[in-house]
């Protein structure tokens, strides 16, 4: 069976072919440079660019994959949530497809996308587990029971973690999206260099960054001169703390012995160590996908598309509307 995926739900425009879970093309095309000097994600201009940019994507992997339009058997786009602008290229691109070739299609959600990252990586770590995801829109805890079967334990009441990440590396003068920045810094910095605070690190599952960020704005003013390596690790750390921590409270909870991290978050180098050092010491498993297939890309839209195909037998509408708000349903 061979899939396409498509994924346009905010500033990546990316292009993916399976056969069945093998990965033959994960393409990618970061807009970062054009969003670059308004310092966050412009909609409309996101909207244009993948207008521009999918279909000579989607022929590239092709072509790189030695396939042509004939060979598809299956498209899967993510429909929600996201930027409905640059959701609507992608679904309008995918349905237009789908019917000149007459094959099905699958809306996805981006979020159950993000945890099929973790089934591509690591095929044998099978639920039940712990989806921890990370990314700029979203940070949540998520029991996995089985595949497709998801329960959000625990989420952001504000800011995500990228997010928290993103608009600190704003304070510091870094581009956007500044977590790769500060995952650079920090590795030269002191992550005891400020005692930054943990929010809500004793309580429950959810979590709230934005009073972090307000924290880095106060200490900024009183030390203007002060080291940004050292603030990149101090922050970070207080970051990576948190999601370490309820990550490990939740999985205790659940009674899960696999935590399966997601996102662009996931990405990040010191949450590579930290959550498996703690984890590991008291017997559970944690995975994280490569770096590929943590930040957005289409080979896991793909992979959740085949999954609800084959196994739930599902096809969307041709009047699939894009969803920006879409939760992560059962
Ligand atoms: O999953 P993703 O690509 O897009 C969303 O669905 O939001 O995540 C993007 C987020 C951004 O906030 C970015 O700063 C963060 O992931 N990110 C990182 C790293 N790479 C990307 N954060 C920390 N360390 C990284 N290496
Ligand atoms: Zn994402």
């Amino acid at each position: 069976m061979i899939t396409l995926g498509i994924e346009t739900s905010c500033d990546e425009t990316s292009v993916a072919l399976l056969r069945d879970e093998e990965v033959l093309a994960n393409l990618v095309y970061s807009q970062v440079d054009l969003h670059a000097r308004y310092g966050g994600v412009v909609p409309e201009v996101a909207s244009r660019d993948h207008l521009r940019k999918l279909p000579p994507l989607v022929e590239e992997a092709l072509r790189g994959a030695g396939l042509g339009f004939q060979d598809i058997q299956l498209i899967g786009v993510t429909r929600g949530p996201g930027l409905v602008g640059p959701l609507l290229v992608g679904l309008s691109y995918a349905k237009g497809l789908a019917v000149a070739l007459g094959i099905p299609l699958v809306g996805v959600n981006h979020l159950e996308a993000h945890i099929f990252a973790h089934r591509l990586a690591h095929p044998e770590a099978e639920p039940p587990l712990l989806a921890l995801i990370v990314s700029g829109g979203h940070t949540s805890l998520v029991h996995v029971a089985k595949w497709g079967s998801y329960r959000e334990v625990g989420a952001t009441r504000d800011d995500a973690a990228g997010e928290a990440l993103d608009k600190f590396g704003r304070l510091l003068g870094l581009s956007y999206p500044a977590g790769p920045a500060i995952d650079e810094l920090a590795k030269r910095g002191d992550p005891q260099a400020v005692p930054f605070p943990r929010p809500m690190i004793d309580s429950g599952l959810d979590f709230s960054f934005a009073g972090l960020k307000t924290a880095a704005v106060y200490f900024l003013r009183g030390h203007p001169h002060a080291k940004r390596e050292d603030l990149c690790a101090a922050y970070l750390e207080a970051v990576v703390d948190v999601l370490a921590e309820k990550a490990l409270r939740a999985a205790k909870q659940l009674e899960v012995r696999k935590i399966a991290v997601v996102g662009g978050v996931a990405a990040n180098r010191r949450l590579r160590q930290v959550l498996p050092a703690r984890t590991e010491e008291r017997g559970l498993k944690v995975y994280f996908p490569p770096l590929e297939l943590c930040t957005d890309n289409a080979a896991m839209v793909a992979a959740c598309a085949l999954y609800r195909h084959r196994e739930l037998r599902e096809e969307s509408p041709l009047c699939l509307p894009a969803a920006p708000n879409l939760p992560l349903g059962v």
